[in-house]
């Protein structure tokens, strides 16, 4: 884990209120596995860093930025050349066992972000892939273009304005089948549809939480698991699906 303070190389706003945001941050790059995550200074006025997924980590460290509130709109507004404070890679990340030779990943909307990273890592290891994005509307599906070729993509919206219509989950029994392992990051409503559909396969799921240290100090993003309390930042953010005690979160 390194603390950085990085420039920013490009800040891109690809589709309504999401950027890809790009920093030049060799030595936590170099260190990034898929499904761990950097916490993010926004800057003068702000105390508490943000948790963002790490997206790429190839030429310079890349985040997928949604806008939600005053940090994630102070990010949004970086420009090339700005420098921004950065901690990472923090976090456990997706743990792929070696014979799996088939994936299947889920994401949710934002979930694209983490997932990414994954695929391209997991095309790299000849492994096959296939990708399910799901969003109310096409606005909020990832850029299909900038997906690593090789990879198989679903993808699923309510409105039906691109991909099949209906929701990511009632593809998922066909889905399934062939897949050795399924990595997932997304809302907590999808993990519980899934938990109920995806019964005979192992599943990994990023959770989301409150966050302030990101290091295991302030105790902000607990969860509860069959093990016990668990922290988001430490002790995951990636679970498996089982250990989650839904029903108490
Ligand atoms: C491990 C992890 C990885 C993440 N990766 C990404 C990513 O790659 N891209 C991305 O856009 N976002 C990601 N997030 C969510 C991101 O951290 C929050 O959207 C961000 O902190 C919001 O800050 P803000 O100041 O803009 O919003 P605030 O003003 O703090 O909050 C605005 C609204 O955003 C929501 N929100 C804020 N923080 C969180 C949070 N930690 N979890 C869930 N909802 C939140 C709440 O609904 C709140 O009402 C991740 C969160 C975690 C825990
Ligand atoms: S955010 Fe402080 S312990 Fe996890």
């Amino acid at each position: 884990m390194k603390r950085i303070t990085a420039p920013v190389i490009s800040n891109r706003s690809l589709m309504p209120e999401t950027y890809l945001l790009e920093v030049d941050a060799p030595p936590i790059a170099a260190e990034a596995r898929p499904g761990q995550f950097c916490m993010v200074h926004c800057g003068e006025g702000y105390f508490l860093r943000r948790p963002l997924s790490i997206h790429r980590a190839a030429d310079g460290l890349a985040f997928w930025l949604r806008v939600v509130g005053r940090g994630s709109a102070a990010l949004a507004g970086l420009h090339p050349g700005d420098k921004v404070d950065i901690i990472g890679p923090l976090g456990n990340g997706y743990s792929v066992r070696p014979g799996a030779r088939s994936l299947l990943l889920v994401a949710g909307g934002m979930g694209a972000a983490p997932l990414a990273f994954l695929a391209r890592k997991a095309l790299r290891e000849e492994r096959s892939v296939t990708l399910v994005i799901g969003g109310r509307t096409r606005t909020q599906i990832y850029p299909v273009e900038m997906l690593p070729a090789g990879l198989h993509v679903v993808v699923v919206t309510e409105d039906g304005s691109q991909g099949e219509k209906g929701l990511l989950t009632d593809f998922l029994p066909g889905l399934v089948r062939n897949a050795d392992q399924i990595f997932s990051c997304g809302p907590v409503a999808m993990y519980r549809a899934m938990r109920q559909i995806v019964v005979d396969r192992p599943v990994q799921v990023s959770m989301e939480a409150w966050m302030g240290c990101g290091m295991g100090a302030c105790y902000a993003c607990t969860t509860l698991t069959r093990q016990g309390p668990k922290q988001v930042c430490r002790d995951g953010p990636v679970f498996d699906i089982q250990d989650i005690l839904w029903d108490e979160i």
